[in-house]
């Protein structure tokens, strides 16, 4: 993927350092991201929707990676942001990101998390409930404010990666149901609220989707709902928001899109739809998440420990694990992996990679097909930009890892490897409990 490459001396090369470069430097575990992959998707995304010649945002969904660098590289490539937790827009506001270019979502939006975004004059909301919009209406009203919202509908397109349950999507947390009527209500009560602009709608149909037809079925149930609405209430949508979800290729065989065809299916999609209806062609906005970042990570693990079961299997374990990678033990997700110090080697056997944490489902790869492993051996896991390090929890009162940028054979930390005192900095000891001397 991106920079990555095998060097001169059989070692991995991400952004022209050297992966046994970045664990001298930076220890391990390490997320390293290759920072110019990353911008190169920002870029296709922007370019494909210029070329589309309709008006757009890409706003990246930070929920997949969420740290200052990034927020502030973001930026810089134009895009727009999309965050879904007071910590999510604290931490863009503090790298600087342009609070117009904003995006509020969630479910369950508290009192401060509003007011916060208010206070920030973020770019847009997107209610999702009817508690919401009432709330933020009178939030609104009493900072005497108009505020952007969207609304965030159900389309009855459900995405399970490969299927589409293009039944009724009832049985969701999420937004209000275009099948049941509700979504009508919420457009109704939201533009007669003095206080709040309603610019359209949003929908989002699922994660790591490899096809295009689930968003051109999205696509049209939205255009068809939009054409109801305007002959209804009319009530016209300036823009429609399709949500993220284009997958990456973490291991052979999966088999996502260009991020350019992606955006064509949707944009021809819309232009066919909304034409056909007699509709003046909506703003169109995305939320990338996995796709900007995903294949941009890997992490890189010291070998430790391995313990052979003749006939059975062998385990290789590494210093990090499901504290910095959830996803495996979550999802059951499949990564690959690569040998960074002898990248250039043939596999000679099959190991199973564990990571370090007290318990058995603490696995990062099943059956990985590796040169001999030997304790202290680099290992590369491949794809880690996304969900990773947000994710990343502190079990076990394990350290989370540092994140280092590399781009033209230099390599920056974007985040520090946390210490012991990050460990415990929040831990009280009340005074009824006899502090033990140190
Ligand atoms: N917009 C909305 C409203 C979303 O809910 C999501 C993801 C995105 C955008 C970005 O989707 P992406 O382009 O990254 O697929 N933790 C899971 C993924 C959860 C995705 C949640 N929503 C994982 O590790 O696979």
């Amino acid at each position: 993927h991106g920079t990555s490459k095998i060097n001169a001396q059989g070692h991995l090369e991400i952004g022209g350092v050297d992966a046994t470069v970045l664990k001298e430097q930076f220890g391990t575990p390490l997320y390293v991201v290759d920072e110019q992959l990353v911008r190169e998707r920002c870029r296709e995304y922007m370019d494909a929707f210029r070329a589309s010649g309709l008006g757009f945002q890409v706003a990246y969904a930070s929920k997949a990676f969420c740290v200052m660098a990034m927020c502030a590289l973001a930026a810089e490539e134009g895009l727009s942001l999309d965050v879904v937790s007071d910590g999510e827009l604290f931490t863009a506001l503090q790298a600087g990101f342009p609070a117009e270019r904003i995006h509020f979502h969630g479910n369950n939006k508290t009192l401060e998390e509003i007011e916060m975004a208010l206070d920030a004059e973020i770019g847009c909301f997107v209610v999702d409930n009817f508690n919401e919009l009432h709330l933020l209406q009178a939030v609104a009203a009493d900072k005497n404010r108009k505020v952007n919202i969207l609304l965030r509908v159900t389309p009855g397109v459900e995405a399970h990666t490969h299927e589409y349950i293009s039944t009724g999507q009832t049985d969701s947390k999420f937004g209000f149901d275009i099948g049941n009527g509700t979504a009508f209500e919420a457009i109704e009560l939201a533009s007669k609220q003095s206080n709040l602009v309603l610019l359209g709608v949003h929908s989002h149909i699922g994660s790591q989707i490899f096809e295009v037809e689930g968003f051109q079925m999205a696509v049209q149930r939205v255009a068809e709902f939009a054409a109801a609405v305007y002959e209804r209430l009319n009530v016209a949508f300036k823009v429609v928001n399709l949500g993220g979800g284009f997958g990456i290729r973490y291991i052979n065989g999966d088999t996502p899109l260009e991020v350019s065809q992606y955006v064509k299916a949707i944009t021809d999609a819309v232009k066919n739809h909304f034409a056909q209806i007699g509709y003046a062609v909506p703003e169109i906005w995305v939320e990338p998440g996995r796709s900007i970042v995903g294949e941009a990570g890997t992490t890189l693990y010291t070998v430790g420990t391995s313990k052979d079961i003749p006939g059975v299997r062998k385990y290789v374990a590494v210093d990090g694990g499901m504290t910095d990678n959830p996803r495996p033990a979550l999802y059951e997700s499949k990564y690959e992996a690569v040998l960074a110090n002898r990248a250039n080697e043939a596999a000679q056997e099959t190991v199973s990679v564990a990571g370090k944490c007290c318990e058995s489902g603490d696995m990062l790869i099943w059956d990985l097909d590796l040169p001999k492993v030997q304790s202290g051996d680099l290992l590369a896991v491949a794809c880690t930009g996304a969900y990773n390090y947000s994710m990343a929890s502190n079990y076990n009162r394990i350290r989370r890892p540092a994140v280092v940028f590399v781009k033209d054979g230099q390599g920056d930390v974007v985040v520090r490897r946390e210490t012991y005192q990050d460990i415990i900095q929040n831990d009280l000891v009340p005074e009824r409990i006899a502090k033990q001397p140190v």
